[in-house]
């Protein structure tokens, strides 16, 4: 451990003093005991202030409610059980389609068993190390295009990152997928129709994966299915455009493309348009929502730690060259890598997963009734204060310790674990890694006092009121 760390129990320099080192931004837990109505209210508010501060320490969790039984692990043990021993035996809980199918169809994201198999050798190949090689000049399009961008907004005026993130890793998507930027028309019209479909209904708002009996009425589902339906119209006709490009021998070499023409190797059949657009769907929303948000939260954390931010800067300008773009370039981003990973864990996009028990089960010596709700809450593990060593603290160096490496293999999960690992984490990597090196290669980015973002869990892990920053330009 470095000695900046910023260890609560020390004699910490309070704040005025320069050696000062604030902590990151956490969410208030709530009480200890709450009537199960209160508890409901908490959770639909957000699932992270829901949960009791003991969650940072049990090795797992059992809550009961009249409708169901889950069982949180936070125990490594029961989490590779779940996910990597035998994941056929705690597939993806049903309740997750009640959310998505509009929008989503037969997503990967959502499939179980053979269909998902399927789905998933398609897929892999896709996003192969030799292929992210073929698609990182558009990744390195779209960093520039946020270079220039943010210009108009590095006024030094408080400016909401969060949109602009969101901005760039649909840029990236849109780019690498469908070779346009999000600028083109219908790239612009998906975009507008995502934020729209989000304000009809939060698509996974972790508050809607509540388990509640089908008889509590679900709000805005007409709303939410014109808004779904209209996204998949935008996507289909992307997909058919990219398949006369196909036929006509003239499509780009994008992922698309390979997606497209990629046979299953068990069977030689090939995604249909319709399985096209599910998948399409699940890319926009996996892939951008996600960085976005850990991009968001990487340019706070700089913005917090400003010695962090000099040093990632200075490597940015050392390492990369705007004449000569390799993808080699990107494993030479070591701190903004290692900055990156930190921030990720602690701000794990994807807060949580939930799992079902599909037969009976003994966790920890409990009984585990089949058809019980699984839960692994990254949030949780990442921050585990009988794993980690100064797990609420912002320490980029921990993964060059023996210690921060052991920790990690057990209890950091950011992209999950075992056959359903997040096929895009190598891409993830490497746009988050890039991306953050080229705004703080050209921009300052400084906290606004009295904005502290307070993290909650909507789609992915955000500032409950935005992230707030001042930009001003370093090349000015
Ligand atoms: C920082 C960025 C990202 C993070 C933290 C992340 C995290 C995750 C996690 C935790 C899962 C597992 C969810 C579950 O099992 O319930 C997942 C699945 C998935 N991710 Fe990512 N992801 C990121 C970026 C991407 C990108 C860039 C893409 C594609 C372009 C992508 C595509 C997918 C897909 C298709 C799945 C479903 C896989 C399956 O169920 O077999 N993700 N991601």
């Amino acid at each position: 451990m470095t000695a900046d760390m910023n260890d609560p129990e020390g004699a910490a320099p309070g704040p005025g003093c320069p050696y000062h080192r604030p902590m990151p931004p956490k969410p208030a837990s709530r009480p200890a005991d709450v009537s199960f109505l209160s508890w409901v209210r908490h959770f639909r508010r957000d699932i992270l202030s829901a949960q009791p501060e003991r969650l940072y320490r049990a090795w797992m969790a059992e809550f009961r409610t009249p409708f169901f039984r889950s069982f949180l692990c936070n125990d490594p043990d029961l989490v590779d059980l779940v996910l990597t021993l035998r994941p056929e035996d705690f597939p993806k809980s049903a309740r997750l389609f009640e959310g998505l199918a509009p929008l989503l169809g037969h997503s990967i994201f959502i499939t179980n068993g053979p269909e998902w198999q399927r789905q998933r050798r398609i897929v892999d190949p896709a996003f192969e190390s030799g292929r992210l090689r073929e698609i990182f000049p558009a990744m390195w399009d779209a960093a520039c295009a946020i270079v220039a961008h943010l210009r108009p907004h590095a006024t030094g005026q408080p400016v909401d990152i969060e949109p602009h993130t969101s901005h760039v890793a649909l840029d990236v998507i849109f780019r690498t997928l469908f070779s346009l930027p999000v600028e083109d028309g219908t790239a612009t019209a998906v975009f507008t129709a995502f934020r729209e479909h989000q304000k009809s209904r939060p698509l996974v708002n972790t508050g809607s994966l509540l388990p509640l009996p089908r008889w509590v009425p679900r709000w805005h589902a007409r709303q939410t299915r014109e808004t779904a339906a209209h996204i998949r119209a935008l996507i289909r006709g992307l997909v058919e455009d990219h398949a006369r490009m196909i036929a006509a021998g003239t499509a780009p070499d994008d992922l698309a493309t390979r997606l497209m023409t990629t046979p299953d190797p068990e069977d030689g059949s090939l995604f249909t348009t319709e399985d096209m657009v599910d998948q399409v769907g699940i890319f926009f929303l996996a892939g951008h929502e996600t960085s976005a948000s850990a991009l968001a939260w990487a340019l706070y954390l700089m913005a917090l730690y400003p010695d962090w931010q000099e040093r990632l800067a200075d490597e940015a300008r050392t390492v990369i060259d705007p004449e000569k773009i390799y993808f080699s370039t990107v494993p030479k981003l070591k701190l903004a890598r290692g900055v990156f990973r930190e921030t990720m864990r602690l701000y794990p996009p994807v807060p949580m997963l939930l799992r079902e028990a599909a037969k009976e089960e003994r966790f920890r010596g409990r009984r585990v009734p089949k058809g019980s709700q699984v839960v692994i809450s990254q949030w949780h593990l990442h921050r585990h204060e009988r794993i980690w060593e100064n797990p609420h603290g912002f320490d980029p160096t921990r993964w060059d310790t023996q210690e921060g490496r052991e920790s990690s293999r057990k209890a950091y999960f950011p992209f999950s674990a075992g056959l359903r690992v997040c096929p895009g984490s190598a891409f993830a990597m490497t746009e988050g890694a890039l991306i953050l090196s080229m705004i703080l290669r050209h921009y300052r980015v400084e906290t606004v006092p009295g904005r502290e973002p307070v993290p909650v869990a909507q789609l992915t892990v955000r500032g409950r009121d935005g992230i707030w920053l001042r930009l001003s330009p370093r090349d000015a």
